[in-house]
Order: C-alpha cells, then structure tokens, then sequence
C-alpha cells in the first residue's frame, strides 16, 4: 500500500516561488508515489485579522492556483479545511495536552507576534491546529519547506504523548524537506526567506506574474560586487538566485556554474528570467482556464471532502473516546 501525504497551504497573499519549490512541487511530483491528500487551510488564515469576502476568494483561488500546477484529482485529493469540523474539534483535544512552554518556543510564533500590535491566541495555538490537520488523517510524510520543521516536530511529540498517555490513536508522521529549494530566500533581501506577507514590491516571484513583472524583479534582485557566478554560501544573493536556476532548469551546481563561467550578472539574469517565465506560463494558463470552471473547482472540492471526511472522523471519535468524553 502506498504511503499517505498530507500538506496544507494557507490561502492568503497568493503562491510564490518559495511555495512552490519548497512544496507544491514536491506534492505534484509524487502524486505516483504517495497517496496525496492537500488542503487549503484557511482557518489558519484567521490568525491574523481578515476581510471575511476576500478570504472565502483568495481559499478557492488556492484550490484553483493547486489544480493548475497540477495536483491531479484523479491522484490527489483536495478540500477546504473549515468544511471537515474535526480539525477544529481534535485541536481542542490536542492543546489541551501541550503546555504553553512547548508553543513559546515555536519560532514562527515568535517572529509573527513581533510584528502584532496584539498577537491573537489564535496565532499561538496556530502549530497545534497544523497537528490536527496531520493526525486527523493517519499520515505517514508531511511534504514542506524547512520552515515547518518546528512545527512538524512538535506535531510528532504531540502525537507520541498521546499515544503513551492515551492509547495508541494516531500515526507518527515524518517530515519531508527537500535539501535545495525548502528554503528560498528573497530578492530583494536574500537574509529572509521569501515569504508571501513580506512588504517589499520586488520581494517574491508569484506564479501569477507576468512575463515584464518577472523580468523586473529579477533584474532588481540584489546580487554583489564579485561578478563570478558560483554556489557561496556566503554571498546569499547570488547562491540563492544559482539555486533557483539550477532547480527551475533540473541541472546540477555544477553544470550551472560551467554554463555561466566567464559569462556575468547581466546574462545570468537574462537566462533565470527565461526560465522562471518558462516554468509560470503554463501554470498561469491553466489557470485562467480553470477560473472560468468556477463550477469543476467545486466539485473537486466536494469530491476531496467526501473522501477525507470519513477518515477525519473516524480519527477524532477515537480520540475523543480515549480521552473519556462521551
Ligand atoms: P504557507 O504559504 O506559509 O502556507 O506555506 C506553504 C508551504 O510553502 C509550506 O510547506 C512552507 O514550508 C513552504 N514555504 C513557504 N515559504 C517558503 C520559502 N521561502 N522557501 C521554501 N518553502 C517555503
Ligand atoms: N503551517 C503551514 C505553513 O504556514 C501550513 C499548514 C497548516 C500545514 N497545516 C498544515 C502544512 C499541515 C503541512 C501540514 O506553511
């Protein structure tokens, strides 16, 4: 039998190419291999204030934006997180078996509160609703970039207190994160990771850019005054624009590094345009297509959730029973 997958992605602020080469690629690519189930999670969403219409657009334009870079649903399944209750019900079960130690300590948490004025509970509790999305379903891998590791290691304790204090109920998952690509890091500031809410217009690639938007930033994107193009770590800029290339383009560092030797910045950035370009063209086709399918996107959606449903709650019944909640 094959392995299960499980992935989530939340909605807002659209996909960018961190997304993508740390995830969605991953999820799409071994569709053959593991039994994918993915889920646009927009009650994570509410961790951070809302505008109640654009959420439930930007949630299906996710499912959309997922469809055209090819989840299959003849593979794949895909649903909306806040159509299976249990997430939120099992969530509840789960915090009431973590201490608030554990969940200060979470980075992410961390970071985002920093830039609250008044940090929700929401955006604390956020890791432990992440673990329900992934014991809900018996996962065996859970396919991210590395700035999940926190939260998926959290994820495995949670599971492995409960099976001890409780009785065996849910399958310890394993993390799946690439070695290149699970964490890219922004244009303009290669020392953050690219990330969707970050300020700057010349930031992040999204899938949805045009042609002249991506030509744009990449040749915005900040580099240094070496001129030679080869893997450094210590010069971000040009190793994480390499890193691309070499991904976008399934070569080796090496094989890149030969490409562009003697060659400089401005040939290099020409040929990164082509295939970032290359790569989004027919993800955003597809997409468009897609968009006037409102009616098809649905019911892929319903499909996803008829299927995940019964696995969901047959999870959280013998959760809950173990507990001794009646
Ligand atoms: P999010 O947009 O936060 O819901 O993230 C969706 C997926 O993309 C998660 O698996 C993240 O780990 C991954 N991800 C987000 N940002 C990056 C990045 N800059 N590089 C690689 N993976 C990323
Ligand atoms: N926390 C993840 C992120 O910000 C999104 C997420 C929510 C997720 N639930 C998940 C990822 C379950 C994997 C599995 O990127």
């Amino acid at each position: 039998m094959k392995e299960r997958v499980f992935s989530g992605i939340q909605p807002t602020g659209g996909m960018h190419l961190g997304n993508y080469l740390g995830a969605i690629k991953q999820w799409v690519d071994w569709q053959d291999r593991y039994e994918g189930i993915f889920c646009v999670v927009n009650a994570h969403a509410l961790t951070t204030p809302q505008n109640p219409s654009a959420l439930q657009e930007q949630s299906l334009q996710m499912a959309t934006l997922l469809l055209a870079c090819g989840i299959d649903p003849k593979r794949s399944k895909l649903f909306m997180q806040s159509q299976v209750n249990e997430h939120g019900a099992l969530c509840w079960l789960l915090s009431c078996g973590v201490s608030m130690g554990d969940l200060a300590r979470m980075t992410q948490f961390k970071d985002k509160s920093t830039k609250e004025k008044s940090p929700l509970a929401g955006l604390f509790t956020y890791p432990v609703l992440m673990a329900a999305d992934i014991l809900l379903y018996q996962t065996d891998c859970v396919p991210v970039g590395a700035d999940q590791k926190q939260h998926l290691e959290l994820t495995r304790h949670i599971a492995l207190k409960f099976n001890r204090d409780f009785g065996e109920c849910f399958k310890v998952p394993k993390p799946l994160i690439g070695d290149v690509g699970a964490r890219v890091m922004g244009l303009d500031d290669p020392s953050v990771k690219m990330s969707k809410s970050h300020p700057g217009a010349l930031h992040a690639l999204f899938l949805l850019d045009e042609p002249d938007l991506i030509a744009k930033k990449i040749k915005k994107a900040t580099t240094d005054s070496i001129g030679t193009l080869c893997f450094d770590p210590t010069r971000p800029g040009v190793y994480n624009l390499l890193n691309i290339y070499a991904l976008l383009s399934q070569q080796e560092s090496a094989q890149v590094e030969a490409q562009f030797e003697g060659k400089g910045y401005g040939d290099f950035k020409k040929a990164l345009t082509e295939v970032v370009a290359e790569t989004f063209k027919p993800i955003r086709e597809a997409y468009t297509r897609l968009q006037a399918q409102r009616g098809y996107v649905a019911s892929i959606l319903q499909e996803g959730l008829e299927a995940v449903q019964p696995i969901a709650a047959q999870t959280y019944q013998h959760a809950k029973t173990l507990m001794g909640l009646l």
